[in-house]
Formats: C-alpha cells, structure tokens, sequence
C-alpha cells in the first residue's frame, strides 16, 4: 500500500463529498447530532446507564493516561495501516455493532457498510440492524464483522452462523455482556422504547440471553470455522475462559456504559487483558472520540479501537459525509500523534510511549457534552 503523506489526502479526498466544512473538529460533529436528533434519541444514543459512572470514566480515564515521546526521529512517511481481524485497513478504528443503526440514516447499515469500505475499515452488522446482514452484503464488497445477540434456540443462532459464513464474515461477535438490559435512566424519563420502528422483527425473540452460556460458546465453536470474538470482556478470567474454548478475539467493551454502571474503564483495564490475552487480538471500544485515545489504545496492546457513540453521531449529524468527515478527523489527529512521539507506524508504538498522568480538572465526560445532553 502507498502510505505516507498520501494516506492523509487520500482520507481527506474521501472527505469531499460536500458539506462536511460545517464540521473542523469532533467537538462539532457532536454539537451538529445535538441537534440533528429528537432528545429522547439523543438520550437514548448517548446517555449511560444508572448513575453514567461508567459513562464518564470511559472518558476520564485517558486523562490519566500520558505520553512519552521520542524525538528527532524520521516521522516523514507515517502509516496508520494495519491488519486487524485478518483484514488489512487503512486506518485500525472500527465501526462497532449498534442494533439502532436503521434510526439515523435513511439506508441505516449499509450506509455504514459503504462508508467503511470506501475509508479503508470494517464494520461490525448487528443482529438487530436495518438492513440486516444479506441486504448489506450485496452493497458492500469490504470486511464485514457479524456481531451475535443469542436471542433464540440454538436452530436460530444456527441459521445467523450460517448467514454470517455466506456473507463472507471475517468473524463473529458474541456480545456477552447483555445477558439482561442495563437500567437505561434517560429512557425512563423519556418514556423512549427503543425497540419499536424497523428492527421490530427481532423483538420476538427478545428473550435477552439469560441462558446463553460458556457451554453454549463452545457449541457455537463446533459449528462454524469463522473466528470468534467475545464482546463485553472486562476481566482476565474471561479472557482466559475465552482462549481456553477457541475464541480468537477478545473484545474489551463495557458496551460504551450502557449496560453496567460502576464499571472500569475499558482504557484502563487493557494491559491485564492484554496480558492475559496469550497472543488473541485484542480489539476495545468504549469512550473512543480522539486520535490521541486509539494511539494509547494501540500503545497498549489493542490492535484495533471501535467506535459507537461516534460513528452514531457523525451519521446523524452529517450523513455518509459526516461520517467519512469524523474518520478523516480522527485519522488527521492519529498521524499527527505519530509524529509528536516519535513513531511513523503502529507497530512501533509501546508501553514506552506512555506514562501516568494526573488528570486535569476538566470532570464532564466527553470534555464538550453536557452531562444530561444539554436542553
Ligand atoms: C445506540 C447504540 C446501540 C448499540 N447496539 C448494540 C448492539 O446491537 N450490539 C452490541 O453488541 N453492542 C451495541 N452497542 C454497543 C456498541 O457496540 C459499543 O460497544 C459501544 O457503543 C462503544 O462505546 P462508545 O459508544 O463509547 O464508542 C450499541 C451502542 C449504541 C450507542
């Protein structure tokens, strides 16, 4: 691949679809969702759960989280290239799984399908998206990621296994940590049922995976030779439960603080999961909204970051554009990380790069969000 200065206009050309100059900075892709969204979706998109402990700390936590940089070394051909999940991307920041996709844009996932094949990434479908898997499949020809709710018998995750394999699926995903819904204050209040609209169908079938155990992992493990990843994973004994019954991914997530409050950050939790990892790819998401947060990531032992709220926001906010427009942002802020520590690829990046930090004063969550969303 051609790398090097080119790599950022080739982003920033994807960028030129028009009507992305309303959006320098993420800061204001996220204003411009404020205000694109109804509140009660808004909430619904971006608030946590309980007390949003975990929501905040999500963020907070990078604060802690300082550089060490390198200098006067050669940063003039730079590279965020990467393989991750067996595909080589252009950029290592994923979309991640978001069952609501089909409410904030017209085409919904396949929308977010062609934006991650046309910037160079892989997306994540989830069971409950809109369209569903086969219909974005026959839009997109880039890496897809099939992300699993075990909300059936197992004839029903069979024929989603089976779908998934036909579809060409570079993994899939077991969101483990979504056996019940987490309390999800905001909704409450705004008497917001999150489940009405296009992915009605997959309401049936909501008995929530209470039953879905390790022992139902290693069945699925038996029936289909695509890699497997476990998504939710927040302490080391899962990750060595996982190793031990076939997974390939670990996927650190506390589902971006929407199902467990009083949770850890998943920044902080990297390095004994990576340690405990035993040579897994370890992916993350949680909180990721900067360059600089997936460059720590990566330091860290990620081989990949994905986003939720973010890519949801850019998408409500800006269309495919906004988008195209947040990745290219966020793109921009990594390759310029790069060169301010001194590494010119991904590989390069360690724990030597970092060191703890005092967090600075600032106590919101996103830095620019008002807690409840703001009126
Ligand atoms: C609106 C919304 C819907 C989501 N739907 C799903 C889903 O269907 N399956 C799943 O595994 N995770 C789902 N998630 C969680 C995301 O995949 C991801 O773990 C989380 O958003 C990452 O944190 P971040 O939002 O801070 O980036 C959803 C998240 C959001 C915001």
């Amino acid at each position: 691949m051609g790398h090097s200065l080119t790599e950022a206009s080739a982003l920033d050309a994807d960028v030129e679809l028009g009507g992305t100059d309303q959006f320098p900075t993420i800061e204001s892709i996220v204003h411009g969702a404020r205000r694109a969204m109804r509140r009660d979706s808004w909430d619904y998109v971006s608030g946590g759960v309980s007390g949003e402990t975990t929501l905040r700390r999500n963020r907070q936590a990078f604060e802690r989280i300082g550089f060490r940089p390198r200098l006067l070394r050669d940063i003039g051909e730079r590279t965020t290239s990467r393989q991750v999940l067996g595909a080589r991307l252009r950029v290592p920041i994923m979309f991640a799984p978001v069952g609501s996709i089909g409410e904030y844009h017209p085409r919904g996932m396949g929308a977010v399908a062609e934006v991650a094949e046309e910037a160079g990434t892989l997306a994540f479908v989830s069971t409950a998206a809109h369209p569903g898997l086969p219909a974005v499949r026959e839009r997109v020809g880039g890496p897809l990621a099939f992300q699993l709710y075990a909300r059936g018998d197992r004839n029903w995750i069979l024929e989603r296994v089976r779908i998934a394999e036909e579809a060409g699926c570079v993994a899939i995903c077991v969101t483990a940590d979504a056996p019940v819904l987490g309390l999800r204050q905001r909704n409450l209040r705004n008497g917001f049922d999150f489940n009405l609209k296009p992915y009605q169908h997959e309401r049936a079938q909501f008995d929530f995976q209470e039953h879905f155990t390790w022992k139902d992992f290693e069945w699925l493990r038996s029936i289909t030779a695509l890699p497997l990843a476990v998504k939710g994973v927040t302490c080391a004994d899962d990750v060595i439960m996982a190793r031990e019954l076939g997974a390939e991914i670990v996927y650190a997530s506390n589902h971006g603080g929407r199902q467990l409050d009083d949770l850890p950050s998943t920044i902080e939790l990297l390095p004994e999961l990576v340690d405990a990892s035993g040579g897994l790819e370890v992916i993350v998401d949680s909180g990721f909204v900067h360059g600089a947060d997936v460059v720590k990531a990566i330091a860290m032992g990620a081989r990949g970051v994905l986003i939720g709220k973010l890519m949801v926001w850019a998408l409500a906010a800006g269309g495919k554009a906004g988008l195209h427009r947040a990745l290219a942002i966020l793109h921009h802020e990594m390759l310029t990380v790069m060169a301010l520590i001194g590494v010119a690829s991904l590989d390069e990046l360690g724990p030597q790069h970092l060191r703890t930090i005092e967090p600075s004063s600032r106590s919101d969550w996103v830095g620019f969000l008002p807690p409840t969303g703001g009126e």
